[in-house]
């Protein structure tokens, strides 16, 4: 059976796996430690593992070897991609840096290690309103994501901040007439969305944070059925966690190909044949560490 090969393989070569939220329900089940970005990004530095596997995508993998270059990073499918990360013209970094003398440039950690090289500060969903407002700064470039931007944007109102037109695919394909398709279906549900979606569908939203906030939300609340504006992945735990409330998700599914790339299978592979690791070269390691330890001190 796979899963008790992936047990004894971890055993053998003190292996940890980590998988996000996102990861297929079956990796999730094996995995050591399942989490948001944040927190599995917190989780790799403070492992005592000599090999992590990383079942997310690869700026989370890129994180892992950044934040513990001693430490072998492997990732069950290294072509697991995530689209928005790429989606910053680096030259308008530096035409932004020449306009505003203060400026900031907030990084989403959905974003390669190249734009890590070139920003002050990274954040996740989970910590992003917190840390921008915490900064000395008055101008903030907030990269890749204009949505989670216009997020902070409209709770941090006392700086300017300049978004980027980068956003997620998987996210911004649900519309707001998809998550009213749901409500009119199901009148009492509560709605719980990631800031990676449009306004359309924030605005319709009961709450807001990131796939672990909505978890967390989902089993504190005292509702008993939730539309969930995320991607499907985080059904496994929400059902887990609540086994009597009911989770409906717009239609389509919202799915991310690329993290579905984690199979239990790829998972096993990769144990075994030790193939498939994250290289970064030192200098951009370096640079690009700075905002990721920045974002561990200030989140
Ligand atoms: P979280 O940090 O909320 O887990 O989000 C990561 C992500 O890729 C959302 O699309
Ligand atoms: Fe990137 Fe969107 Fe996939 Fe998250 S869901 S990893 S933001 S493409």
């Amino acid at each position: 059976m796979l899963k008790t090969q992936i047990e004894e393989l971890k055993k053998r070569k003190n292996a940890v796996i980590l998988a996000h939220y996102y990861a297929p329900a079956e990796t999730q089940a094996v995995a050591d430690f399942v989490g948001d970005s944040f927190y599995l990004a917190k989780i790799a530095k403070e492992s005592l593992a000599d090999v992590i596997v990383f079942c997310g995508v690869q700026f989370m993998g890129e994180s892992a070897k950044i934040l513990c270059p001693q430490k072998k990073v492997l990732m069950p499918d290294l072509t697991a991609d995530c689209a928005m990360a790429h989606m910053v013209e680096e030259g308008l970094i530096e035409r932004m840096r020449q306009e505003y003398e203060d400026l900031a440039v907030v990084c989403y950690i959905n974003s390669t290690a190249a734009l890590k090289c070139k920003s002050d500060v990274c954040v996740t969903s989970s910590n992003a309103v917190r840390i921008v407002s915490s900064l000395p700064n008055k101008n903030i470039f907030f990269i890749p994501d204009k949505n989670l931007g216009s997020f902070v944007k409209a709770q941090v109102k006392d700086k300017n901040i300049i978004l980027n037109d980068g956003c997620c695919p998987v996210h911004v394909r649900m519309q707001a007439q998809d998550v009213k398709a749901e409500l009119d279906a199901h009148p009492g549900a509560l709605v719980l969305s990631h800031p990676e979606c449009e306004s359309g569908v924030l605005e319709l939203s009961h709450f807001i944070g990131s796939t672990a906030d909505i978890i967390a939300y989902a089993k504190e609340c005292g509702a008993e059925e939730f539309i969930i504006c995320t991607e499907d992945g985080v059904e496994f735990k929400l059902l887990a966690d609540n086994p009597e409330k009911r989770f409906y998700f717009p239609n389509p599914r919202p799915c991310c190909a690329d993290m579905k790339l984690n199979t239990l299978q790829a998972v096993l592979d990769v144990l075994l044949q030790e193939d498939k690791e994250v290289f970064i070269d030192e200098k951009v390691r370096e640079r690009a560490l700075l905002p990721l330890e920045r974002m561990l001190e200030l989140g």
